[in-house]
């Protein structure tokens, strides 16, 4: 159906932390997790905190928008945003926050769903473990160290008369050219975000539809979604709906403080980048008689369903193909329909666990009908991620050896990520999607990059992407690369909510 402009909301640029909908410009990022010492001085603080607003973020992508069409040099652009615990909440005496009902997750924390997440046990976490101080995170962003620096000590120092004090730090970082913006195993990542309807003016859209798109597309493959899944108090997407276009009921906030802001997940994965690219070897070498012979690379690509450059497999079935890749217009213009057998993309493949498109659960000739039902459901369980890096660079040392040199080195992913239900978005993603063998097909296997077991041996079905033939798909039994070392949810309020504290 024709986008209805008028028809969307109109967002609060002014009210709306920066990260949530447009994400930090960042470089560098520290995650400050701290406890609120003195809630009056706190309050007070927060008061004339300057916090980075949609606004700002958006004006800041426009200008770095600007620079590089002149040339690569970074431009300045601090960030700064903030998120509590429930006990945070608590702390600040936000009204009507003990009676709130309802987001179990979020009241409980993160370390009372590990059954659910199949989570390691708390005591193996590195940080973040349950702590009833623990009341929130500044997200500290900037072009350079050397900017975040300044951001802490021009708007959060001095800690003890502003009333906090840190409990402990996470810093990303971006990793160096030519792998910015690609994770630690190599891959290119951030490439696909939900698109968001909505209005930034009285007749500009947030995301506008692409020139050549669909209408229901803010870029090509990009399907926009009504911001109530990202954002507390607006439409949200209707799971039940025969088609992802059709408007769901407002996403109320919890209690009225939480209008306007988001849940944020905060988990740190430590990354076996050796490791993993050694079990890609054995897996190739274990299909590497016959057709489908797979060498590392593709394999590699499999288990991800993107190739490093970001091509997605499904455009590039059997090499990496950079025109498809990372910024460019087709990046995200692909679906699973032509591939329902999993023959060029496995099932398994950690985007295709992680949003399925058009697949249909335990049915590969679907009608269109139950495709369009089935994406209905599927866009109810997106996320706006707004991960980096951390950690260092491999070493030579750790690629002979294969081994990472734990303790010492370890390197990862800061997984964040944005919704307005954790339960519903990032655990029924982590949960039932990417830990569940039969999803989206019965023999699928687990996510090989972040699927979580009990089980030491880890099924992954993989594709047959030369001979096309489902005889020839490879059972294969990965061990695991990417390890939870500890997370928090919190909770992103809007600016004026701090200020009316
Ligand atoms: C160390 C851990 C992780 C690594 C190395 C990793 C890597 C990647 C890569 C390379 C992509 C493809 C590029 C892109 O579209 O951004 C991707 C996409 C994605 N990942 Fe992860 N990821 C990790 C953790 C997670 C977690 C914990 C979740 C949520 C439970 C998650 C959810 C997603 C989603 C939703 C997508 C986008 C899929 C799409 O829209 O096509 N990832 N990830």
């Amino acid at each position: 159906m024709p986008r209805d402009i008028t028809a969307e909301p109109l967002f609060p640029v002014d009210d709306i932390q920066g990260d949530i909908l447009t994400g930090l410009p960042k470089r560098h990022e520290h995650l400050m997790f701290f406890t609120i010492r003195d809630a009056a001085s706190f309050k007070a603080f927060l008061k004339s905190l300057d916090l980075t607003s949609m606004k700002t973020c958006l004006k800041d992508r426009d200008t770095i928008a600007a620079q590089k069409a002149i040339n690569d040099q970074l431009v300045p652009t601090p960030g700064l945003n903030i998120a509590f615990s429930f006990s945070g909440l608590q702390k600040l005496g936000v009204p009507q926050v003990s009676a709130m009902t309802g987001a179990e997750a979020y009241k409980n924390g993160m370390a009372s769903r590990q059954a659910t997440l199949l989570d390691p046990p708390q005591a193996q976490w590195k940080t973040l473990k349950p702590d009833a101080a623990l009341h929130g995170v500044f997200i500290v962003t900037g072009a350079s160290h050397a900017e975040v620096v300044d951001v802490i000590s021009l708007r959060l120092a001095p800690a003890q008369t502003n009333g906090w004090r840190l409990l402990s730090e996470e810093v990303g970082t971006v990793r160096p050219e030519p792998v910015v913006g690609h994770e630690h195993f190599g891959y290119a990542d951030g490439v696909s975000q939900p698109g968001v309807r909505g209005r930034i003016a009285a007749t500009t859209p947030f995301h506008p539809t692409v020139a050549g798109g669909q209408d229901n597309q803010a870029a090509l493959g990009q399907d926009l979604l009504w911001p109530g899944e990202f954002v507390f108090g607006f439409p949200g997407q209707n799971p039940g709906a025969p088609s992802f276009e059709i408007k769901g009921p407002d996403k109320a906030p919890p209690i009225p403080f939480m209008n306007h802001g988001a849940y944020l997940v905060v988990r740190r994965l430590a990354q076996f980048v050796p490791e993993f690219n050694a079990s890609v070897k054995a897996a190739s070498a274990a299909v590497a008689t016959g057709a489908d012979q797979a060498d590392p690379v593709l394999m590699g690509a499999q288990m991800v369903g993107r190739w490093k450059s970001g091509a997605a497999l499904i455009n590039a079935p059997t090499e990496d193909d950079r025109s498809v890749g990372d910024n460019t217009p087709r990046a995200n213009a692909f679906e699973f329909g032509d591939d329902r057998q999993g023959l060029v993309c496995p099932w398994a493949a950690h985007v295709r666990k992680a949003y399925p498109r058009d697949d249909v659960r335990h049915d590969v000739t679907p009608d269109e009908t139950t495709v369009s039902a089935a994406e209905a459901f599927t866009q109810s369980h997106r996320m706006m991620r707004r991960g980096i890096a951390f950690g260092p660079e491999l070493t030579e040392d750790e690629a002979l050896s294969g081994l990472s040199a734990n303790g010492k080195q370890t390197r990862g992913l800061l997984f964040k990520c944005y919704v307005t239900s954790i339960e519903n978005q990032f655990e029924f993603v982590q949960q039932q999607w990417a830990n569940v063998a039969d999803f989206s097909q019965e023999l699928s296997g687990i996510d090989p990059i972040i699927g979580q077991s009990v089980s030491t041996s880890r099924p992954f079905r993989g594709a047959a992407p030369f001979s096309k033939d489902l005889a020839k798909k490879p059972d294969l039994s990965l061990r695991s690369f990417v390890q939870m070392q500890g997370g928090e949810y919190f909770f992103a309020p809007s600016i004026p909510a701090l200020k009316a504290l």
